[in-house]
């Protein structure tokens, strides 16, 4: 059974290294997680009054989440904190009152930037912000990727040590959803 993951890419520039980062761990992470980008650019600023009849980009956003078996964050770091852009992507998610997508959802991290801390300010409030969602998020191995020229090349990662963490990532994130998957046990 294909294991559908939901990617919150938080950069919306088309040249987004967050965006090629993400195209590109979808590669390796065939077959064990099938990644398939939701896109956030076109939801509306979060705003209670919209919430009585939902925008049509919100309910196709929200389906997307609910429908997939687990969700991964990739985000940039902007003035050392995640994008906005996330961060009003995860209200919609969380709203209405009793209608959280997010809740109990296997959920992971990771994140590129040209940085020297490698989005790790922008990880770690977004880790806090998730949580407080009621998502179910694994936080190892941590994934914090330094953009250089030449590190993504025709969709491909270049760098091979890079590639044997992101193959662990990938493994650790399909087991993580395969427990939280797994029936209870019952006495
Ligand atoms: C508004 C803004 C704030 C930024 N702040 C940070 C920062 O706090 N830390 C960091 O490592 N890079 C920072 N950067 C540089 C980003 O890492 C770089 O622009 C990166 O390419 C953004 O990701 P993207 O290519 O996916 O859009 C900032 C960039 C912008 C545009």
């Amino acid at each position: 059974m294909t294991t559908k993951v939901a990617v919150v890419v938080g950069s919306l520039r088309k040249a987004s290294i967050n965006r090629q980062f993400a195209e590109a761990l979808a590669k390796i992470a065939r077959p064990k997680l099938d990644l398939q980008i939701v896109e956030i650019g076109d939801l509306p600023l979060y705003d209670q009054d919209l919430e009585g009849e939902l925008p049509a980009t919100v309910q196709r956003f929200k389906q997307q989440i609910e429908s997939a078996d687990a969700v991964l964050f990739i985000t940039p770091e902007f003035n050392r904190t995640f994008s906005a852009a996330i961060k009003n992507a995860i209200e919609w998610g969380s709203r209405p009152w009793g209608r959280n997508s997010w809740a109990g959802k296997p959920t992971a991290i990771a994140g590129a930037t040209l940085g020297a801390v490698g989005t790790a300010a922008a990880q770690s409030q977004l880790r806090s912000v998730v949580s407080a969602v009621g998502a179910a998020l694994t936080v190892q191995p941590e994934i914090y990727l330094n953009y250089r020229d030449g590190l993504i090349v025709n969709g491909e990662i270049t760098d091979a040590s890079f590639v044997g963490l992101l193959e662990d990532f990938v493994a650790k994130f399909a087991d993580w959803i395969a427990r939280l998957r797994a029936p209870a046990l019952t006495f």
